[in-house]
């Protein structure tokens, strides 16, 4: 045993984010094409074994403590129940979460609450059909309202809600959004836009800001620093005066948190990926279909982390945004 996930800036990754699929129900502007993406050949994909092996070694020889399975969309793969059982039955016991638009939420919330599943977070961008329609090209509002609904039925705690405003066309629904998640008990937090889109058309200039968004909240709201400990988390979060919920910002671009990073990323096609912006893999895939051992894989692994950057680098003038976009990457 050669230790943890330990990157030569002093980090230790004990958090684990693993991509299911790239493939997706919904085409939001911010993230893909209209017509989608050209998505990983099926053979590519790691089998449900191969994951659950993956995460296996992880978690018996990589310190991972916490897992949480991302796409594209995760709820559209077929063995995604049967996963989370068998990483639920691992020990230690990892933390598992999942990351999710919410389309299928309503039936799968209990199943995976019963296979061991201890929270979500769901994507919500606004409330607004219309808008929502715009927004990810398909009219699916009322399904992702039924899907947050359920989660909270089956005892899925904390429900996150995560929301990209787009300036133009939902940076207006903040303090809304806000409404909503407090009156519902989610913890709501917003992104800012990063340059992971598909179509490269990311602009810092038309990012809505951690900033813009606090001052926006901030006309209706009273928010108090949290004093609960952020560890490595993304989001800085705050107190909403006369409310038990948080609300929180996640300020990749202008509040960067990359110092105190603690993740490490799977693709469905089996590569760790250090950072989310990093632009070089290290492939798992072929080293176990080749038939490695455990002590080989995590090897591999532990070399990965060790060629981690100190940041995103996206201020500087060189940024190169990664080839693999957002969508099969899995946030
Ligand atoms: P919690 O464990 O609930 O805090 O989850 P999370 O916020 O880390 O995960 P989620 O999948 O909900 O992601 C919310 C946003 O944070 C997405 O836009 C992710 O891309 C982004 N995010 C997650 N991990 C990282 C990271 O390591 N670096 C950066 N810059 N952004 C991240
Ligand atoms: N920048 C920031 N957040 C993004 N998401 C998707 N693409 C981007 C982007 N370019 C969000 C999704 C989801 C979360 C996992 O990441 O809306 O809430
Ligand atoms: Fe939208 Fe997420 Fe699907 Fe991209 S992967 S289209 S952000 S729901």
């Amino acid at each position: 045993d050669r230790g943890g996930l330990a990157d030569r800036f002093g980090r230790t990754a004990t958090d684990l984010r693993v991509s299911l699929t790239d493939r997706c129900n919904l085409r939001c502007t911010y993230c893909m094409p209209a017509e989608g993406l050209a998505w990983l050949p099926r053979d590519e994909v790691l089998t449900d074994a191969e994951v659950v092996r993956l995460i296996r070694i992880a978690v018996e020889r990589l310190g991972i403590t916490e897992v949480r399975f991302t796409g594209g969309e995760p709820l559209i793969r077929p063995g995604l129940v049967d996963i989370v059982s068998a990483a639920a039955a691992l020990d230690p016991r990892p933390g598992l979460s999942l990351t999710t638009n919410g389309i299928g939420l309503d039936r799968l919330a209990r199943p995976l609450r019963e296979a061991g599943l201890d929270r979500v977070n769901v994507s919500l961008d606004t409330l607004d059909r219309g808008r929502f329609t715009e927004l990810t090209r398909r009219d699916r509002l009322p399904d992702v309202l039924a899907g947050l609904a359920a989660a909270a039925a089956a005892g899925l705690r904390p429900v996150k809600i995560n929301a990209v405003l787009i300036r133009g066309v939902n940076d207006a629904d903040a303090v809304d959004l806000l409404r909503f998640a407090l009156a519902g008990g989610y913890e709501l937090r917003f992104i800012e836009q990063m340059p992971l889109d598909a179509q490269h058309a990311w602009q810092r200039a038309s990012m809505v800001t951690a900033d813009e968004i606090l001052a926006d909240l901030r006309t209706a709201f009273t928010l108090r620093p949290d004093p609960a400990h952020r560890g490595g988390a993304p989001a800085e979060t705050w107190l909403v005066d006369g409310h038990s919920a948080r609300v929180g910002v996640i300020g990749t671009v202008t509040r960067p948190f990359c110092g105190d990073c603690d993740r490490t990323r799977l693709t469905a096609d089996g590569q760790v990926r250090a950072c989310l912006f990093a632009t070089e893999e290290s492939d798992l895939r072929t080293a176990l279909r080749a038939g490695a051992t455990d002590a080989e894989l995590a090897d591999r692994w532990r070399a990965a982390m060790w060629g981690k950057k100190a940041g995103h680098g996206i201020d500087d003038p060189a940024f190169l945004q990664p080839v693999r976009p957002m969508s099969a990457i899995g946030g």
